[in-house]
């Protein structure tokens, strides 16, 4: 493992796993990563800042107003200077508070102040872990991007056996290296995200449009620029704060998207939109008066936005989505193939399925050519973390 030059700020919080920092630290910087110490006073009744001073090489901080370490590294600089913010032994305590946005001490203040990412390590009695507000406090972390690494199973320093046993220092430290080098996964690569509905215009008030909320395609997009492409997101009309890093196209109809996405160049596309197949021939100039007992609408196909991408005479890596009620491999494969596809992720949006239209969670098959793969149901922003995974393993991977 490599993490020559990675800055690891790491939060100490006040747990009997805290006698385990010092090594932790000496295995990361083993890998050639710096490490800086903060602790939060309950942590020091554990591990004596002395022993984290002589092992990192650096003075430990422990307050928030401290004039002598704030006139030299503050805070703010410090929150700055992480590449990642790794809070292990993380104990109940401090998850409740990081998930409240709490920034009454150094370290919650740290991790309000990164722009990096926070990874924690649980540690606590199996009863705290399975407590209703533990599981809520981790799911709005979770639900905000924080990184899990653990806890794992087994017998705790309470004497009891379950779940909420910290990672051993060098699981940590394998864990730090997937997390680091999966933001340089697709560096330098310009990655093109379609998602949300389009709607297709009645009259100036009707449309036809469908059930995408747009999550699925605005985590995607999250996911590409945490792993380090410079992304742009055509979107249809959601309701969704644009990702951090992401440089957003809004659009309306599926003419308008068809357009933004001329526009771009890109590497790789990722068609996660539901488009709409069809548009009405002319749309009303005046809103439709209710007058015959039944109303015929005549509608034309609109352009295959994914089919035009593959078919760029300097295509990019190309993946699609497939929204499918029924028989799903066959229908997958078949637009994997019709149109000219590299890969596709295909979702179940049947009535009997979890997840699919305007939900939290997703499951995804993905077939290419010669595979495929299966991401089970999960929140969609972790989910779309897999799948950016997958995508640019195949990526890397093609043939040029
Ligand atoms: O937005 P959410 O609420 O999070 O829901 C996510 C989702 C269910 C919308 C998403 O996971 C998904 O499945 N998106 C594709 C939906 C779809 O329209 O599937 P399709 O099988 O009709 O289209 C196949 C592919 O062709 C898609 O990549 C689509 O973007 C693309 N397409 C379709 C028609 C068209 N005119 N142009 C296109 O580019």
């Amino acid at each position: 493992m490599n993490l020559q030059g990675k800055h690891i700020l790491l939060g100490v919080t006040g747990g009997i796993a805290a006698y385990k920092a010092p090594a932790l630290v000496r295995e990361l910087r083993r890998t050639g990563a710096e490490v800086r110490v903060v602790t939060t006073p309950a942590a020091q009744a554990f591990v004596a800042p002395l022993s984290l001073q002589a092992v990192s090489g650096h003075p430990v901080r422990g307050e928030l107003f401290d004039p002598a370490a704030e006139a030299g590294m503050d805070h703010i600089a410090l929150a700055r200077w992480a590449d990642l913010v790794l809070v292990a032994p993380a104990t109940a305590n401090f998850l409740a508070r990081l998930s409240a946005g709490l920034a009454d001490d150094l370290l919650t203040t740290l991790c309000l102040a990164t722009a990096a990412p926070i990874a924690v390590a649980p540690a606590m009695n199996r009863q705290m872990w399975q407590a209703a507000a533990t599981v809520h406090n981790v799911g709005l972390l979770r639900e905000r991007g924080v990184h899990l690494f653990g806890p794992a199973e087994g017998e705790q320093a309470c004497g009891e056996t379950g779940p909420g046993r910290m990672l051993e220092p060098l699981e940590l430290v394998t864990c730090c290296a997937g997390l680091l080098m999966a933001s340089e996964r697709l560096a330098g690569v310009r990655v093109l995200v379609t998602a949300g509905p389009t709607r297709e215009a009645l009259d100036p008030v009707r449309y036809i449009s469908n059930r995408s909320s747009g999550r699925m395609g605005f985590a995607v997009a999250e996911a590409a620029a945490a792993a380090g492409a410079a992304v742009t997101l055509v979107s249809g009309p959601v309701d969704l704060p644009t990702p951090p890093g992401v440089q957003r196209v809004d659009v309306v109809s599926a003419a308008e998207m068809a357009a933004a996405v001329e526009a771009c160049d890109c590497d790789l596309f990722i068609g996660t939109a539901a488009v709409a197949d069809y548009r009405p021939v002319a749309a009303a100039p005046e809103k439709i008066k209710k007058s015959a007992a039944r109303l015929t609408l005549e509608l034309e196909r609109n352009p295959d936005i994914l089919a035009g991408v593959a078919a760029r005479p300097a295509r990019p890596f190309t993946v699609g989505f497939a929204a499918e009620t029924e028989q799903l491999e066959t229908h997958a494969r078949d637009k994997l193939a019709r149109k000219g596809l590299d890969m596709i992720a295909a979702n179940d949006v049947s009535p009997r399925a979890e997840g699919g239209f305007d939900s939290a969670v997703n499951a995804l098959r993905l077939f290419w050519a010669d595979g495929e793969a299966t991401l089970p149901l999960q929140d969609k922003r972790q989910l779309a973390h897999e799948l950016v995974q997958l995508i640019s393993d195949r990526y890397r991977s093609r043939p040029v």
